[in-house]
């Protein structure tokens, strides 16, 4: 009862025929950049995947460059960990070196790669935006009836959140919080369903292509059945 259903978003890409809204796409890029990729990589997308939401060759280059999170690697002299700055062929870096550093940072709790987050989740796009929208303050009744979901401190409570107290403090705390490249007033709505409809094209780039196929297999099917209920009225065509 206390549990939140995620309202539907209707995304252009939802649906057999769906084909993602590159505007809005980009639009959660942008909010990914400016706000999740803080604490979250997304280590299966590299920035050269960029030009399949419309980006130049040109704009994904200078996006690379300017990253704030640089690539690990190491100091070929003297052996060190280094980093240097990104080019397109990379793969988004993670902001932090390793788990250990990332949980220090986080209250102990760690902050999941987001690449295949709307494939991990059940209803994933949806549950993205619901996730982001559903902080609010606990219910008294529900600490009264169940004292033991009281949120601790320095967790926070969310009723999207399958166990009620999330560790990520509210990533999206005030309408305008980022300034959109098309001029898309961001409000914090707006920019929840953004950044699911990004997360929902990291998880499946293809989604267009496969959407397709499924259409040419099912007009295949009909002509084919068409032509065998022809073959098969030719071939009893003498039959009483
Ligand atoms: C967990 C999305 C920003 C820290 C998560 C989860 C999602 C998510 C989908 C997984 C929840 C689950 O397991 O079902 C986002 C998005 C962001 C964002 C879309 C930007 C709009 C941030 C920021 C921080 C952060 C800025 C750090 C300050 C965490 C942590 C967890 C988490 C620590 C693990 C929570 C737990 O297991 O209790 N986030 N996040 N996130 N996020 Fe974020």
């Amino acid at each position: 009862v206390f549990h939140v259903h995620p309202e539907d978003i209707g995304l252009k890409s939802a649906g057999l025929l769906g084909k993602f809204d590159l505007q809005q796409v980009q639009r959660g890029f942008q909010v990914y950049k400016e706000v999740c990729s803080a604490c979250h990589s997304l280590k299966y997308v590299h920035f050269r995947d960029l030009t399949k939401i419309g980006y130049s060759a040109g704009q994904v280059k200078a996006i690379a460059e300017a990253w704030v999170i640089e690539q690990p690697t190491i100091n070929p002299e003297t052996g060190e960990a280094a980093t240097r700055k990104n080019v397109p062929a990379d793969p988004f870096p993670s902001p932090f070196a390793n788990e250990i550093a990332a949980r220090a940072a986080n209250n102990n709790a760690l902050p999941p790669d987001l690449s295949l987050i709307t494939k991990a989740r059940e209803d994933g796009s949806n549950y993205v935006h619901a996730l982001l929208m559903g902080y609010r303050d606990q219910p008294a009744e529900l600490v009264k009836d169940f004292p033991g979901s009281k949120t601790p401190k320095g967790l926070h409570y969310n009723p999207a959140f399958a166990n009620l107290n999330i560790a990520m403090p509210p990533p999206l705390t005030q309408d305008g919080q980022i300034t959109y490249a098309d001029g898309t007033k961001a409000t914090k709505d707006q920019m929840a369903r953004d950044v699911a409809a990004f997360l929902t094209w990291s998880a499946e780039p293809n989604l267009e292509s496969r959407h397709g196929a499924g259409l040419a297999t099912v007009v295949f099917l009909a002509i084919f059945l068409f032509l065998v209920w022809g073959a098969y009225q030719n071939v009893w065509r003498d039959q009483k």
